[in-house]
């Protein structure tokens, strides 16, 4: 997340994630997953101008779908995108259901719930450009969520600490604690115990999502828990010892599988990238969107580019750091 002020309003950038690794090892009693995770932010990103109104007490939040599919590899370049100039791409008249109304948007949630928390009435007109897929999971709507909060907290000058702002991310839902945080980790529990990574490796990566998406409980719903667990140690270290050609290898998503009882469209996208020469790939999250794992920059954007012509989905060529 990337946050810089312009004027009265505060510009926040929000990531998407990709899971490199994703462990299934309990069902909870209270309907949640116990889960071992390895999450990495990458360079596709929804923005969200945050404007502080202390006149009013009126918070209203303005949604703009935008497609951003059109070639060029997302990174760290895309955060000098400004919010009014945006990317030029027309509105995306995508399904209804993948358009929250703006007040059940999860960011719309997070002011509110952060407003009730300090007992503050100030309002605030919010402007959220979504680039990042819904019902893929990439987490845009966790991302968003963070970015909110991260923005009030800020733009209405409450001053809660990191810890704070954690624990009312994890009410919001369990993805959203971790993009409190600016880099890859390790998260546990239901998701919201972070453990940040900190392997200085750059990764590229090409993303398709799907004409169609999945709902996050229904495929928690159908997966299960592993008798004999894989730890996310053993990613980390094939990262670690042998770069990104190694732990292409050693990808992992236990949710796989329940998706793809959900979805024809993901053993269609493992069928399409086991013929394209990549170092690996899989699901991210609960799906539907895929990814595979690139060499570099220029590889990406030729892998990418094969994909584009195929006709599977939005195809994004986005990079990421661990
Ligand atoms: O926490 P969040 O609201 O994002 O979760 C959406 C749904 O995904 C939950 O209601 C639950 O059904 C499922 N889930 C789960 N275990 C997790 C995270 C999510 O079963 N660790």
């Amino acid at each position: 997340m990337h946050i810089e002020r312009m004027g009265d309003e505060l510009i926040v950038q929000a990531p998407a994630k990709l899971n490199l690794f994703l462990e299934v090892l309990a069902r909870r009693a209270d309907g949640y997953h116990e889960l071992e995770t390895l999450m990495c932010p990458v360079g596709l990103y929804d923005t969200l101008g945050f404007s502080p109104d202390d006149q009013s007490s009126e918070l209203s939040l303005h949604c703009d779908w935008r497609p951003l599919d059109r070639g060029a590899l997302l990174g760290s370049v895309a955060l000098g995108g400004a919010i009014a100039g945006g990317d030029g791409a027309a509105a995306w008249e995508g399904p209804a259901t993948e358009r929250p109304a703006d007040r059940d948007n999860l960011a719309f949630k997070a002011l509110d719930l952060l407003r009730k928390h300090c007992g503050i009435g100030q309002g605030a007109r919010v402007r959220l450009i979504k680039r990042i897929p819904a019902a893929a999971g990439l987490a845009g709507g966790s991302s968003d969520a963070a970015a909110a909060l991260a923005a009030g907290n800020l733009g209405w000058g409450l001053g809660l600490s990191h810890r704070e702002l954690s624990t009312l991310a994890a009410e919001l839902g369990s993805d959203v604690p971790f993009f409190l945080h600016p880099k890859g980790a390790i998260c546990r529990g239901r998701g919201e115990r972070i453990e940040p990574l900190d392997c200085g490796r750059s990764g590229w990566f090409v993303i398709v999502r799907p004409a169609t998406g999945l709902s996050t409980a229904e495929v928690f719903n159908a997966c299960r828990p592993s008798g004999q667990p894989r730890r996310a140690a053993e990613f980390v270290d094939a990262l670690r010892s042998g770069g990104w050609e190694r732990a292409g290898r050693a990808l992992f998503n236990a949710l796989e599988p329940a998706a793809e009882r959900l979805s024809p469209e993901i053993a269609r996208l493992r069928r399409e990238f086991d013929r394209i020469d990549v170092l690996g790939h899989q699901m991210s999250g609960s799906g539907t969107s895929y990814f595979g794992v690139c060499r570099h920059a220029a590889h990406a954007r030729q892998v990418a580019a094969r994909l584009r012509s195929r006709r599977l989905g939005q195809v994004f060529a986005v990079s990421g750091c661990l």
